[in-house]
């Protein structure tokens, strides 16, 4: 059996059909180039077939990135397959991924057919996708981790024998237990000659509804699965699929009893985490696993005083293993464009001429306000300075707010050129000023959950504000940060709605 375990990554297509994470094809690109960086083997672009959209994100990352092998979603029907040939055209490295659901509950209840029609359409898809002339045909059995194992084994050797070389065994709905997991793909290794013979591989495709998608992930690769799914900081449908960043460092740590090659270059991962966070509106708990913001802070004195003696006595990884280290955080002031594009580059936004001069103009700003920035900051800047193209901007806002005094908001906004005044109370000085703010645009919005947080550390910190706001029955996502937190607030607030539909 083969010791190389593919990664394939899916955060820009099994991540980003998750509500609010959505991304521009511009931002598609950028995350592409970070996870080419990462040295991910294999990178889902999207499903052409879904939305015009999708399809022309593929077209591009095929032509963004370089060696990693560029793969397109699609159901097991001819027009889709179409779709997945035609916008994978100009990747050097192309892949049609493929599939139906096997289990019977898809069977019955999603396609009112029978498992042996089923078997056929799979077949049918698979053979049509090996004539587009693609590099490599996957094909994913939806739902498997609920399919009974024998016919899951007659459907995986004839997709096989029709010219599938890599099967992906989904746990769609994150049901399994490990061991059933890993069973499962024992039972397919042990019954299938072309499997035992490596002539196709098995894939893993863990969800995380039950909190077990790395365990299962692992499980897999234990029981002889050699591509794993994964996404950056486990985004995905629902409660996510398995995370990149765990898979490489769980192999890094444990390489003397599962020596498996892998190509990940583990001291991206930090930079990798934050661009997908940033990007997707997408805040990590503190607590998650290698990326977390508390992953390597060690709080309690027993375990401060092991650390400073020798970290090996509480620490299995070294920070520097995923790429945080000291001198992340050292742009100050006094560092030039040069510095910060080179530093924009390594968290993977490529930026130059105008773009670059505005960015560094605002870094300049934020450095006065603030000693030193860390990388969120200048992903946050890199953000803003898309962020600035919109239709209504935050010209200026003042508020005056504090103990016993009833808070008071005067705003100033830029409507496509034009500007428009307002003030209003509130009961705090966020209410003053979003009700200042709906004086000006008057649309039906209701503001329906808000999340602060800041990047680091200080009261000068730069605070982050994800916010969600309904208009005409429909949620919007948006993001805002600032020294000052109500501006951060109000930002968030005018980014919802300048993706307003309507
Ligand atoms: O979870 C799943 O089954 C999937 C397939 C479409 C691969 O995402
Ligand atoms: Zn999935």
């Amino acid at each position: 059996m083969s010791d190389r375990l593919v990664f394939f990554d899916t955060t820009l297509r099994d991540g980003e059909q998750v509500p609010g994470c959505q991304l521009n094809t511009v931002e598609k690109i950028q995350v592409a180039r970070q996870l080419e960086q990462l040295g991910v083997d294999v990178i889902e672009a999207g499903f052409p077939a879904s939305s015009p959209g999708d399809f022309n994100s593929v077209v591009e990352i095929s032509k963004a990135v370089t060696w990693p092998v560029i793969c397109a979603l699609t159901r097991a029907v001819e027009s889709d397959i179409d779709s997945a040939a035609e916008a994978l055209k100009h990747a050097r490295y192309k892949r049609i991924h493929t599939g139906i659901g096997t289990s019977d509950e898809h069977i019955r209840y999603k396609f009112n057919s029978t498992r042996e029609e089923i078997l056929e359409r799979a077949v049918a898809a698979v053979k049509y996708a090996v004539k587009q002339k693609v590099d490599d045909v996957e094909f994913y059995a939806e739902d498997a981790g609920r399919t009974d194992n024998e016919y899951l084994a007659r459907v995986v050797e004839a997709v096989i024998r029709a010219g599938a070389t890599v099967i992906n065994i989904p746990d769609t709905t994150g049901y399994c237990l490990p061991d059933e997991y890993g069973a499962k793909i024992r039972y397919l290794m042990e019954n299938i000659d072309e499997l035992s013979s490596g002539k196709a591989i098995l894939s893993t495709h863990c969800h995380n509804d039950l909190g077990m998608a790395t365990a299962n992930t692992m499980s897999g690769i234990l029981n002889g699965a050699r591509q794993v799914e994964v996404a950056i900081n486990g985004v995905g449908e629902r409660a996510g699929n398995t995370a990149l960043e765990e898979i490489a460092m769980i192999l890094k740590c444990h390489r003397q009893t599962i020596p498996l090659d892998f190509n990940i270059k583990t001291e991206r991962i930090a930079a990798a985490s934050r661009l997908v966070s940033s990007l997707m509106n997408m805040p990590i708990q503190p607590n998650k696993a290698i990326v977390g913001r508390n992953a390597f802070a060690h709080s309690s004195g027993i375990h401060q005083d092991g650390v400073l003696k020798n970290t090996q006595t509480y620490e299995i990884m070294n920070p520097k293993d995923i790429g945080l280290n000291e001198n992340n955080i050292v742009m100050t002031a006094r560092s030039g464009r040069a510095a910060l594009k080179y530093r924009l580059s390594l968290l993977g936004v490529e930026a130059d001429g105008d773009v670059l001069d505005r960015i560094y103009e605002s870094f300049l700003k934020l450095a006065d306000k603030k000693k030193q920035l860390t990388d969120d900051d200048i992903l946050m800047l890199a953000g803003s300075d898309i962020a600035a193209t919109k239709h209504i901007k935050l010209d200026s806002l003042q508020v005056t707010t504090g103990k016993g005094v009833t808070p008071i908001a005067a705003i100033r906004l830029n409507v496509a050129n034009e500007i428009f005044e307002a003030a209003s109370t509130g009961n705090g000085p966020l209410d003053a000023s979003i009700k200042a703010l709906k004086q000006i645009i008057r649309r039906d919005m209701i503001l329906r959950e808000m999340t602060i947080q800041t990047l680091s550390k200080g009261s000068d910190d730069v605070g982050k504000v994800h916010m969600q706001v309904e208009n005409e029955g429909q949620l919007y996502y948006g993001f805002g940060s600032d020294t000052d937190i109500i501006t951060a607030g109000v930002e968030a607030y005018i980014d919802c709605i300048n993706k307003f539909k309507n």
